[in-house]
């Protein structure tokens, strides 16, 4: 049955004079009101606690139906259809029926319209929860999300067609592990939900838990899942496209090696030998002998220089070898040139991604060669960290340090390294973090997720 409702500002103070309910309302206040003078008139009145009661029906009635507005204009009514019988008991002098009258009339005016607030509020808010709740639903039932409502142990209240669809199969009252299985549901419930979560449709999807609550007041679970489906692919994609230019960078670099070797180097071999050979054939003290040598300790040197290019210019074996092993050397290379390199490992190498292996070990190399080249340090720290779901390489030293932000202008020039570290790392989905100052040393942290 519903009620009139009242209008904004004005309107909310007006009798609801429409609605037949108001004016039955009235009818009975004046039920009552003819009741009072008929026994005023037959027997002298009525006890003034009675009237009271009688009198509130309508006006409870008035005040349930219409609120506020209802309530007061009932309450008018009776206080003018009072009034003769104030007037009468004023001018019969009867002192304890007038006051009786009075007092009645008094508990009415202020009570009448506070239960009419009161009431009014209610309804108020009832009407809020009850937009809320239908807002919600349509919501819940015509999203394209799936959505579930589990309850504190993890037992399925409510789905949405599209989880319906989704899932398959009955699903209120089940357990999720038995729609997810037992780890996803776990995640789920621990409130650790998976990036990732792969349905049997083939379709990812994003759990995103969310907190709710019954209508009893008990503790609810909501649980939305995006489909991730495209941005898996395209992260995929983009993988596998950083993979291939990562295989073909070193396969670039592995055929430049090779050429060196085969070619530039064997020719200043054979030009060492020749001078070697004339260096022999020629007398002690000749002219030119000193010139001769001088050529032979460049060629040497020049040998030396394309080894050690075309050795970097090399992957090392990292599948074979692995990452490890593969910074050990690289550290023993560096203490042989001088340089007071060491390396540390904390927890057991994992199988990890040749393009993830391969990222790592050409950040620690140009780590490295850049401490060697520009820090003039006393001493270069390699530490490798492994756990089970990162992996993570340190390279610091105690060297002159540099500020960050001009060297990373200055890659803007022929300066590569930094960059070439930052951009690796970038396509495996690594971070990378270089901390230096002047004066206070540089660490290069690289960290990728496994
Ligand atoms: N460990 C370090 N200690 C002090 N300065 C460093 C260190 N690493 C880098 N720098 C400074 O940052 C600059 C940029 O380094 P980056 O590796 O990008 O270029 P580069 O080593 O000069 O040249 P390349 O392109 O051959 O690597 C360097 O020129 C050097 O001034
Ligand atoms: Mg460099």
């Amino acid at each position: 049955m519903p009620s009139e409702r009242p209008g904004k500002g004005l309107g909310a103070y007006l009798p609801p004079i429409h609605d037949r309910r108001f004016w039955f309302t009235q009818g009975l206040v004046l039920v009552v009101s003819i009741a009072h003078a008929v026994v005023h008139i037959a027997v002298g009145g009525l006890p003034d606690v009675l009237v009271l009661i009688l009198y509130t029906f309508p006006v409870i009635y008035a005040a349930l139906e219409f609120g506020f507005r209802g309530s007061v204009a009932t309450t008018a009514l009776i206080v003018v259809l009072s009034l003769p019988f104030v007037i009468h008991d004023a001018l019969s002098g009867v002192g304890s029926d007038f006051v009786g009258h009075l007092v009645e009339l008094a508990i009415l005016v202020v009570v009448a319209p506070v239960v009419g607030r009161v009431v009014e509020s209610e309804r108020a808010a009832r009407r809020a929860h009850e937009v809320a709740e239908i807002r919600y639903r349509a919501l819940f039932e015509a999203s394209g999300v799936p959505a579930l409502v589990l309850d504190e142990q993890g037992c399925i209240q409510e789905a949405n067609p599209a989880a319906a669809s989704l899932l398959q199969g009955e699903l209120q009252g089940r357990h999720l592990s038995q729609v997810l299985g037992m780890a996803a549901a776990d995640a789920i419930l621990g409130g650790d939900p998976p990036q990732r979560l792969d349905v049997s449709s083939g379709l990812a999807l994003r759990p995103i838990v969310s907190a709710a609550v019954g209508e009893a007041g008990e503790r609810l679970a909501q649980v939305l899942f995006q489909d991730v489906t495209e941005e898996t692919a395209g992260s995929r994609r983009t993988r596998a496209f950083a993979l291939a230019v990562l295989v073909a960078q070193e396969d670039e670099r592995r055929r430049i090696a090779q050429e060196l070797h085969d070619e530039a180097l064997q020719l200043v071999v054979e030009l060492r030998r020749r001078v070697e050979r004339v260096v022999r054939s020629s007398p002690p003290d000749c002219a030119g002998g000193e010139e001769l040598l001088a050529a032979r300790s460049l060629a040497d040197a020049v040998i030396e220089e394309l080894r050690t290019v075309a050795v970097r210019l090399r992957p090392p074996d990292l599948a074979d070898l692995g990452l490890t092993a593969s910074l050990e050397r690289l550290v023993a290379e560096a203490r042989r040139r001088g340089t007071p390199a060491e390396i540390e490992v904390e927890g057991r190498e994992p199988a990890l991604p040749p393009d993830f292996a391969l990222s790592l070990y050409r950040v620690a190399q140009e780590a490295l060669t850049n401490a060697e080249h520009h820090a003039r340090a006393q001493h270069v720290g390699l530490r490798l960290d492994f756990s089970d779901s990162s992996a993570v390489l340190v390279v610091e030293d105690d060297g002159v340090g540099f500020v960050v932000g001009d060297a990373a202008a200055s890659e803007a020039n022929a300066h590569l390294g930094l960059l070439g570290m930052r951009e690796r790392l970038q396509l495996v989905g690594g971070t990378l973090e270089i901390t230096s100052a002047v004066g206070e040393g540089t660490t290069v942290a690289a960290a990728v997720r496994l």
